[in-house]
């Protein structure tokens, strides 16, 4: 049986310009070049665990453009269940505007277009849904009250939740006690701890303090400098796969996408987490969201060629 999960959350359409550098303030720069690139923070989860053997429905909104279309068709083409995206009349897509430095850094500006307008009554149309899956996903590109009412769901017929609080903003005790999985990285754990988070000591406080704040465990997510898994029982770190870096974009989509496959498939948070730290490696050495995410046999073979102490399903 292929693991079930349902994703909450955002589709945008990427504008990604690969500069040689960050401009400054009021600064014109020549880029290298120009892509459009399917991606948004769930599209993008959606994508990762389809890719790497979940079914997956993804709930979600797009306008009705010419993007929502091209998102639309896309996601389709990954046998990701659509029954639950709608088309809002006279809204634009989700975009984002996403710059990519030759050292593989990106900076986005969102402009949220259909993704606002998710409401709380279509997470009540897909309550069935959710209630059937073994993991649902969320992430804070939609509105809270959406997020919040699929968590809601979720908890109370004890499905697992993954939350991805990016982009970060404040989250009660509340949520967050509902939240069995919360996947943050650095600059989320600071805002929602109030501890900057700088080295691994840090990691650790700010980690604890979100674990009394409720969530059931804590992955916060450091890009090359690994990964701290926290739950009541202790901390365990993962190391960084070392990889060629082009872009980082939807690294960390790809690995709550492959983490929540490892979950639903009955691996432990420690196995899942290395799988989905694989995955996310293998996505930084492409351009793009979605254009980057692997497939599973591509994991599997890139953990064979790393490592041999992981078992292969
Ligand atoms: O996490 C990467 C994603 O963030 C991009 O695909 C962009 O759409 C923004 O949502």
């Amino acid at each position: 049986m292929r693991p079930r999960i349902t994703v909450v959350g955002s589709i945008n359409m990427d504008l990604v310009f690969r500069t040689p550098r960050m401009p400054a303030t009021g600064e014109t720069l020549h880029g290298h070049d120009f892509h459009q690139i399917p991606g948004g923070k769930g599209a993008n989860q959606a994508v990762a665990a389809a890719r790497l053997g979940a079914d997956v429905t993804f709930i979600a909104a797009i306008g009705d453009d010419g993007f929502g279309e091209f998102s639309r068709n896309c996601l389709q083409a990954e046998k990701i269940n659509l029954d639950h995206l709608t088309t809002v009349k006279g809204v634009a897509t989700g975009v984002a505007g996403i710059l990519v430095t030759d050292s593989g850094d990106n900076s986005i500006v969102l402009a949220a277009g259909a993704n606002a307008s998710l409401s709380p009554s279509q997470i009540d149309a897909a309550s069935q849904t959710i209630s059937t899956a073994q993991v649902l996903i969320c992430q804070l590109e939609t509105p809270l009250e959406t997020v919040t009412r699929a968590i809601q769901i979720a908890h109370a017929q004890g499905i697992k939740v993954i939350l991805n609080p990016a982009p970060a903003r404040a989250l009660s005790d509340d949520l967050l006690k509902q939240v069995g999985y919360l996947i943050v990285n650095e600059t989320e754990a600071a805002q929602l701890s109030g501890i900057a988070v700088t080295d691994q000591e840090s990691a650790q406080q700010a980690s604890q303090k979100l674990l009394q704040r409720g969530a059931g465990c804590v992955l916060l997510t450091m890009g090359g400098n690994g990964a701290l898994i926290t739950e009541q029982a202790g901390s365990q770190f993962i190391p960084a796969i070392q990889v060629e870096v082009v872009d980082t974009t939807a690294a960390g989509d790809t690995f709550v996408g492959a983490f929540a496959v490892g979950l639903a498939s009955g691996m432990s948070i420690l196995q899942a987490s290395t799988e989905a730290q694989y995955a996310a490696a293998l996505t930084v050495t492409k351009l793009g969201a979605q254009t980057s995410i692997p497939q599973l046999h591509e994991v599997r073979d890139f953990m064979a060629s790393r490592s041999t102490f992981l078992k292969s399903n």
